[in-house]
């Protein structure tokens, strides 16, 4: 099968995240993050790696910046590191760190490429975690205030805006299970979460437009959760997960409620009032897809829980996840199911209709343990495969009428996978962690053809 024209304005970028790639934790002013403590201590991430000097790219910010106009993208979404810029999480704004950011911004502007921001990436300041983090509700005006400086700064160049990345990841491995920084595992205590950072997101929206910016959005993960069987009780427990993962998240800023009385009633605070802040008026919506998620009814064993991603489930719970059969998985374990990004955007299509601003897939992508570089060339035939196969499933929301206006590959290179440390390699481009060297792999040349077709 030829592969489809996508619509002439389609946007084709890649993305990453601050704490991944940029390293230099102590230098700049910069203030600690949760990541920070999170991977000093011993079990946490595998192998012990942490983000102290990842990818080196707060020092190598103009070869990746090359290396992205090579590759022809019209955008790169990255994120700025709250604790660069509020080292305290609260009061003063440290000048040095805008300045790193305005740097990136300048130079991505000099490469045409249009620089795309997110404001969370999950490293909230330490100092605000000590106070509760997300659980509190002061946090939500500490990231406005954030969020005021950072439009102020850099809103004149910046194209596109994401207050938060995957608000259900902080929410569900940062404070339910506690795999990812901060390590809490507060089971359905962790909600609160969901709601402030849902505020949190609808006051920098507001400060951000007050700042003049334009053009925000979000980045949330979704997939499509399917029943492990036709059964009544595998039906419902599907239901009742995909109501905790995917509309918990978009009911209220896309609806401006949340999708159960019960979980309304969970929230803390003067809920009603708050959801009219949730529900600021998005410019777009973006999506990160990776994979979809097979549940059923929890079975009555006395076995150990099911565990997700490293983390142990706590008992009790209605549904539990079981595997996605009859798919090739990648290196990581994920099965790679292209049509998934397809009934994905169309299950979002379907439920807001008319309330739906135009989508964009913020992140899509793959791990595979990469060989080594030979002769400058890392042939990597199953991450050319992964986009190719997405790429086609998306086309075909498209042609379904779905107004999906870009695509952004995770990631732009290898980069420090949270949990997994540095062992998973999501890149376009190699990196040797001994010598910091970048080295394109096919799935680069492979997208810098296909992008320069595209445009062409
Ligand atoms: C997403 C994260 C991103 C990256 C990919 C693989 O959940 O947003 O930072 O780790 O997964």
């Amino acid at each position: 099968q030829p592969f489809p024209d996508f619509p002439a304005d389609f946007l084709w970028g890649a993305a990453s995240a601050a704490y991944q790639v940029e390293g230099a934790v102590d230098e700049d002013g910069r203030g600690r993050s949760v990541w920070d403590t999170f991977t000093a201590e011993p079990g946490r991430v595998a192998g012990g790696d942490t983000g102290a000097v990842a990818t080196d790219h707060y020092h190598r910010y103009r070869e990746d910046v090359a290396l992205l106009r090579d590759l022809g993208v019209g955008a790169y979404r990255f994120s700025i590191a709250w604790p660069r810029i509020v080292p305290d999480g609260k009061g003063a704004v440290n000048v040095k760190g805008l300045d790193f950011y305005d740097r990136l911004v300048d130079e991505l502007c000099a490469a045409g490429i249009a620089p795309a921001a997110t404001l969370f990436h999950w490293d909230t300041p330490q100092a605000l975690e000590d106070d509760g983090g997300w659980i509190g509700r002061d946090i939500v005006h500490h990231f406005a205030d954030y969020a005021t400086a950072v439009g102020e700064r850099l809103g004149d160049r910046v194209r596109m805006w994401m207050p938060l990345n995957e608000p259900v990841v902080v929410t569900m491995f940062g404070y339910a299970l506690g795999n990812h920084a901060p390590g809490r595992a507060l089971g359905f205590e962790a909600l609160p979460a969901v709601h402030h950072q849902l505020l949190g997101h609808g006051l920098a929206t507001q400060a951000l437009r007050a700042a003049g910016c334009s053009n925000i959005g979000i980045a949330s993960n979704h997939g499509p959760v399917w029943p492990a069987s036709d059964a009544d009780a595998d039906v419902t427990a599907a239901e009742t997960y995909t109501t905790l993962v995917n509309w918990l998240f978009s009911d209220p800023l896309l609806r401006g409620r949340y999708p159960v009385d019960e979980l309304a009633e969970a929230m803390p605070g003067p809920v009603a009032e708050d959801l009219k802040v949730i529900s600021t008026p998005l410019d777009f919506f973006g999506v990160n897809y990776y994979q979809p998620t097979v549940v059923g009814a929890a079975s009555a064993t006395d076995g150990p829980s099911p565990v997700v991603e490293g983390a142990l489930l706590p008992p009790g719970l209605p549904f539990e996840p079981r595997p996605v059969v009859g798919y090739q998985t990648t290196d990581f374990g994920w099965p790679v199911v292209p049509e998934g990004l397809r009934e994905t955007v169309s299950m979002f299509a379907d439920r807001y209709r008319e309330d739906l601003p135009p989508l964009y897939i913020t992140e899509s992508g793959c791990s595979y343990h990469d060989p080594d570089p030979v002769d400058g060339r890392v042939p990597d035939q199953a991450r050319i495969d992964y986009h190719d196969a997405h790429l086609r499933a998306l086309a075909e929301a498209i042609a379904d009428g779905i107004d999906v206006r870009g695509y952004f590959a995770w990631s732009i290179t290898d980069n420090f996978e949270w949990a997994a440390g540095y062992a998973e390699r999501f890149g376009l481009v190699h990196i040797d962690y001994a010598t910091l060297k970048r080295t394109p792999k096919d799935s680069y040349h492979w997208f810098q053809e296909l992008i320069g077709k595209q445009a062409g």
